[in-house]
């Protein structure tokens, strides 16, 4: 199926399930501990081996020698696989660097070796007695000493947008601003580190993993291994969060297959914590230069916005200007963004890349701007507002509230009480209120899926989609049992499995609209195989109360579909109205702090986010992406970063324990508010993704807040207590 045309009403539109706030149909299994998650399957009969992978201990150069002889002698082992003895493998489409394979290190903790054992521990303690010479190499590991030598990237990254002529209404605005900021390299930090069991039989390997895009995953592992995609069987149903960090194959995989077949074993591989950080990607550090130039009626007339960030050679740019190209109107205006080559690990996507770190900038570029003019920030954005893409105002947003968003949280929010910075005391604590406009762009994968209703009445889906924690298997379900007209619990849905048509996968917050209208035209394929067989007429058959309807003749489903049952497959494909249209979702975040006076602690005292991102599918799903999204732009604006070991080229604080993410007694209250939205031009759900959105600029709205608290402009993120102790008022 083809979406091409604006959607009129379809069954979705029924909402007796969609958009209801069912609870996660796989919770139970998740708090009762039966779903399995990467490492954790079992079902095989031949006993599992254990590999523990070698991680570079240089991050440039080349291996000259690795003395593999004591580890193979070690208790237990059963096969030790090397970089050198595999020779140079291909590189996967999605990588940037090589995960396995050569002499070559690329980056620190770049996989060299994977020991194989009887046991976990014989594994480890093996892995240890692997001796490597290296012929090192200088490196280029920081961001701020490289940014001269970075360069504009090849024009696929569509790195350089300009209209009008932005120097010239700039020089000329009475008002004007030129900061700069930056934000740190940060970590997925999810709780499932990347793990892996292969197993062969013959040619064809079966991988049990932990992976946000199946197909993907296929293709690469296929390409690196060097073998036909067709053996490789894949499975990923749980998912103990990705945020991005799970889009691409990772070294788990190809190790997990490379020592099942030296072993002769099936084998499971997961990454420790250290190689999770070093070893895998994380989001890019960068630097933003924002200039805004507007009039004292508080018109934006000139707005530029560069930023800079590194990758490893062949990589691309963090591209925090996305928002800025679409945010706020203004006639005079141009983007760039620049790459600087670093041999730190590959940076890649992370939760909302590009406007998650560019929003912690713009948003507090608008504050200070607003700030300059003697305006309220709310007022400042609303102002501002446009309804077109102003980079090419022919083409509208399908659907922008941003206004609304502003203020009905406003309002909740009780934003009139704001006082002035530095004037609000409770206690020992200087108090303020930020906001920050979200802004994420809505885009669409195309989605496949099979529907299949059986002769008791049960539909159930497949589809290689998966479940990162997001609540694909509910909404999944919702949308299967909308469209058949059954309730929830007559649907199974089986997920994460290549044997299943290619899905959107989880990403760039797509999952949710793109899988459920994958579902939504096998459903329309299905519903038309029951019609056809009844000899109903297609158009108007109702599917409601398990039954299908036609005039006067009405049949149950379990007896429509015969004792074979009924199989419906399609894939929702997509046409130009991502073109004519430019589809995004849009927020406001409203954040109190506390600032405690002696100390430049900062405490999260409340929190809001108002959301337009379309129809939403179900509110507690949705409502619990964008609290976990809050919660992880309460770590960006606070604690996250990955600190740089610029001599020797790796993050250090590379645990749980050194890279701080915020825990329960870090949030506080957290409310969100959905508007009633339903875009007919983003798919016939008329749906958009939140997950991403709910990040967007959340950490900006806390740095405003803490500068309504305090009078003190933090640019630098995480805003830690050293950025703020010298600027507190004497407490004396
Ligand atoms: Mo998202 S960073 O595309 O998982």
């Amino acid at each position: 199926m083809k979406f091409d045309t604006p959607a009129t009403t379809n069954p979705i539109d029924r909402l007796k399930v969609v958009g209801q706030p069912i609870h996660r149909i796989d919770g139970e299994l998740k708090t009762s501990g039966q779903a399995r998650y990467a490492y954790e399957w079992n079902d095989l009969d031949t006993p599992y081996a254990y590999g523990y992978p070698v991680g570079a201990a240089i991050a440039k150069g080349r291996i000259k020698i690795m003395e593999v002889a004591a580890a193979r002698r070690a208790p237990g082992v059963l096969a030790v696989v090397t970089a050198l003895d595999v020779g140079s493998l291909a590189k996967g489409e999605y990588n940037t660097a090589n995960l396995f394979g050569g002499d070559k290190i690329q980056h620190y903790h770049q996989a060299i070796a994977v020991v194989v054992a009887e046991t976990f521990e014989q594994a480890r303690a093996a892995a240890a007695l692997v001796d490597v010479e290296y012929a090192e190499e200088v490196g280029r590991f920081d961001l701020a000493a490289e940014q001269d030598a970075a360069v504009k990237p090849d024009d696929s990254q569509d790195p350089d947008t300009a209209v009008g002529n932005f120097d010239a209404a700039y020089n000329a605005a009475q008002f004007t601003l030129d900061e700069t900021y930056t934000t740190p390299d940060q970590s997925h930090a999810m709780m499932e580190p990347h793990a892996s069991i292969a197993a062969w039989q013959g040619e064809d390997l079966t991988l049990w993993t932990s992976s946000q895009m199946i197909d993907w995953w296929r293709s690469d592992l296929a390409k690196t291994l060097g073998i036909d995609k067709e053996k490789i069987h894949l499975m990923s149903p749980y998912i103990g969060g990705g945020f991005g960090g799970k889009l691409f194959l990772r070294a788990d995989a190809v190790l997990a297959a490379l020592g099942a077949k030296a072993a002769n074993r099936p084998v499971k591989v997961a990454l420790p914590r250290p190689l999770v950080m070093n070893n895998t990607t994380h989001r890019p550090a960068t630097i933003q230069r924002i200039r805004i130039g507007a009039e004292p009626d508080g018109k934006i007339t000139a707005i530029a916005h560069e930023s800079w960030s590194g990758d490893l050679e062949g990589g691309v740019p963090e591209t925090a200007v996305n928002q800025t190209r679409l945010l706020y109107a203004g006639a005079h205006r141009m983007t760039a963004m620049r790459l600087a080559t670093l041999d730190l690990p590959e940076g890649n996507a992370m939760r909302a890349p590009g406007e998650a770190p560019g929003l912690m900038a713009l948003e507090i570029a608008m504050d200070e701007m607003a700030e300059k003019l003697g305006m309220d920030p709310i007022q400042f954005r609303i102002l501002n507002d446009t309804q077109v893409d102003p980079e090419k105002p022919e083409r509208p947003f399908s659907q922008r509230d941003l206004i609304g968003c502003l203020t009905v949280g406003a309002e909740r929010f009780g934003w009139s009480a704001r006082g002035k910075p530095g004037s609000t005391r409770d206690g020992g604590w200087l108090v303020g209120m930020g906001v920050g406009a979200a802004f994420r762009n809505n885009l669409v994968m195309p989605s496949g899926a099979r529907v299949k209703l059986d002769n008791a009445g049960v539909v159930t889906v497949e589809t290689d989609m998966t479940d990162i924690g997001t609540g694909s298997y509910t909404i999944i379900a919702q949308t299967a049992a909308e469209m058949m007209g059954i309730a929830v619990d007559k649907v199974t849905v089986r997920l994460g499995d290549s044997r299943f048509p290619v899905s959107a996968g989880s990403g760039g917050q797509f999952g949710a609209n793109s899988a459920t209208s994958g579902v939504y035209a096998a459903c329309v394929k299905l519903r038309g195989l029951i019609a056809q067989k009844l000899g109903f007429n297609s158009e108007n058959a109702v599917f409601e109360d398990g039954k299908v309807r036609s005039g006067n003749r009405v049949v149950d489903l379990a007896e429509a579909a015969g004792p074979d049952g009924l199989v419906g497959e399609d894939k929702m494909e997509w046409g130009d109205l991502t073109k004519t249209h430019q589809q995004s979702t849009f927020g406001a975040h409203f954040v109190e702090v506390g600032v405690d006076m002696a100390t430049g602690e900062t405490r999260i005292r409340r929190m809001l986010a108002v959301c337009a991102a379309g129809r939403i599918l179900n509110p507690i799903t949705a409502r619990s992406q964008v609290i976990g999204a809050m919660t992880m732009g309460a770590g960006g604006a606070l604690l996250e970063e990955l600190a740089v070991d610029t001599r020797r080229g790796f993050f250090v604080n590379h645990d749980l324990a050194g890279y701080e993410v915020p825990v329960h007694a870090d949030i506080p209250h957290q409310d969100v508010i959905f508007m009633d939205e339903a875009d007919p031009m983003s798919s016939p759900m008329k749906a958009k993704g939140v997950g991403e959105l709910g990040l967007c600029g959340v950490s900006a709205a806390i740095a405003n807040a803490i500068h309504n608290a305090t009078g003190i402009r933090a640019r630098h993120y995480p805003i830690t207590l050293d950025k703020l102790i010298g600027g507190l008022p004497d407490v004396s």
